[in-house]
């Protein structure tokens, strides 16, 4: 059994979703963009592309995922039938949360779905959705895991702000078995979109970074903001209250907190 097939078959026996297929190169531009192609074709859900590494791999707000190997590149194709489509970022990163917990990492979700550990990044999501005359169509949900990254192969300006399984403590794992915990995981969580969405919302608060009415920086595609932060609805949104009471939703944007100087 190729290694493709080896992860589907632990999946399997985990009781985590049936992968159609899988395709696991040694390289690819990015996972997202081959598994958009598929998508637009016509491939069933779970439909799912890794790569040891990406030539091009792409973050939210138009960033580059420095993606070297020793970091696990995984795009998994959704086709979402419910209602709660906006809270699907939100259930990938507490599906990521809860493998690394599983592995014995503690993290904290900075919304959308940042997974950071001791202060720094160990993960990122990037939810790309195409929508048709019915509503979202389908969702390419691209996830970034650092497993044990070598420091030489981060570019220096960001490496103060990464971590990994590895740094956190996580002993040599292959990269199939944290593969196997991750969509394990976004298998339970999916199904709680569609039966009990607030559990989701639930689990991702308890999650959280514990900013809740401190204040925060937001880069938005409109500008900055500066607000107090309040919540997550029930949409996913961020809610944040400007100075004066208002108080905006955000549908996506970059969120730090505003340090005391
Ligand atoms: C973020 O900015 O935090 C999101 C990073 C998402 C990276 C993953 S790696 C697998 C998939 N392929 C990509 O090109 N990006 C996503």
């Amino acid at each position: 059994m190729d290694r493709a097939g080896a992860l589907r078959a632990a999946l399997a026996a985990r009781g985590g979703p049936r992968l159609p297929t899988v395709e696991w190169p040694e390289s690819l531009v990015s996972t997202s963009d081959g598994l958009k192609a598929l998508a637009r074709g016509g491939a069933p859900e779970w439909s799912t592309v890794l790569a040891d590494a990406q030539t091009g791999g792409r973050g939210r707000e138009g960033r580059t995922w420095v993606s070297p190997p020793g970091g696990l590149y995984l795009s998994v194709l959704l086709r979402p039938r419910f209602a709660k489509v906006g809270l699907l970022p939100l259930a990938a990163g507490v599906a990521v949360a809860e493998a690394a917990a599983e592995l014995g990492v503690v993290t904290e979700l900075k919304w959308p779905n940042d997974v950071l550990a001791s202060g720094r990044k160990l993960a990122g999501i990037l939810a790309e959705a195409a929508s048709g005359p019915a509503g979202v169509e389908w969702v390419v949900l691209g996830l970034g895991v650092n497993v044990a990254l070598e420091a030489s192969a981060v570019p220096p300006e960001i490496a103060g702000a990464v971590t990994s399984l590895a740094a956190e403590g996580v002993g040599p794992r292959p990269i199939s078995e944290v593969a196997v915990a991750v969509l394990a995981r976004l298998g339970v969580c999916y199904d709680a979109l569609r039966s009990d969405p607030g559990a989701i919302l639930s689990a991702w608060r308890s999650r959280a970074a514990p900013w809740w009415g401190g204040l925060v920086d937001v880069r938005t595609a409109d500008g900055p903001l500066q607000g107090r932060l309040r919540d997550v609805d029930e949409e996913g949104a961020l809610v944040i209250e400007l100075e004066g009471g208002e108080r905006r939703r955000l549908l996506s944007g970059d969120v730090d907190r505003v340090r005391p100087v």
